[in-house]
């Protein structure tokens, strides 16, 4: 092969392959309303959150313009979105907290509810739950 031709056939292979964020599985983002519609639920989220005296002792102080951008950019993020997550670790934010199973629990519910509201379905909410509950031990007793 000559080496025009060899060149023309990397760069066409090149253009073919599915390039990293082709390949990001974001379905998951799509379900939950792109950007905009994680914002909402998390908006919502901590609505709920603030509203449950489960939980609310928690957020007493807290800088919720902050708390609800890092949440949205980490869920965006895990849903497979083209987001990037900039806050701090888990460990970090939920150090000295005392988050208990209960509180936990609590604050799944208040997602639950955030989601139902913003029409997402009943499979992708799960899907979402099921990728929260990996970071329990980062969060609870600490
Ligand atoms: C899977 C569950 C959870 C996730 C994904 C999560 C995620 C986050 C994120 C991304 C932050 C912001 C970090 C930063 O500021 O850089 C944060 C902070 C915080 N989280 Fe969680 N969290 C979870 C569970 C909980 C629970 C159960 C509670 C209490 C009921 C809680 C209370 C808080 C509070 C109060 C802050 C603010 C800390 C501060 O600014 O001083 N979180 N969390």
């Amino acid at each position: 092969m000559n080496k025009l031709l060899m060149v023309t056939v990397l760069f066409a292979a090149l253009l073919m392959a599915p390039s990293q964020a082709d390949a990001r599985d974001d379905h998951l983002y799509n379900e939950l309303g792109g950007t905009a519609g994680i914002e909402q639920i998390v908006e919502d989220l901590l609505f709920n959150s603030i509203d449950d005296r489960r939980i609310r002792h928690h957020f007493e102080g807290v800088d919720m313009v902050r708390l609800h951008e890092k949440l949205s950019e980490q869920i965006c993020e895990l849903a497979g979105g083209p987001c990037v997550y900039t806050g701090d670790d888990m460990v970090k934010s939920h150090t000295g907290m005392g988050v208990t199973r209960g509180d936990f629990n609590a604050l799944v519910e208040a997602l639950q509810l955030a989601m139902d509201d913003n029409e997402v379905s009943v499979p992708a909410q799960n899907r979402l739950l099921a990728r929260l509950a990996s970071m329990y031990d980062e969060i609870v007793g600490l």
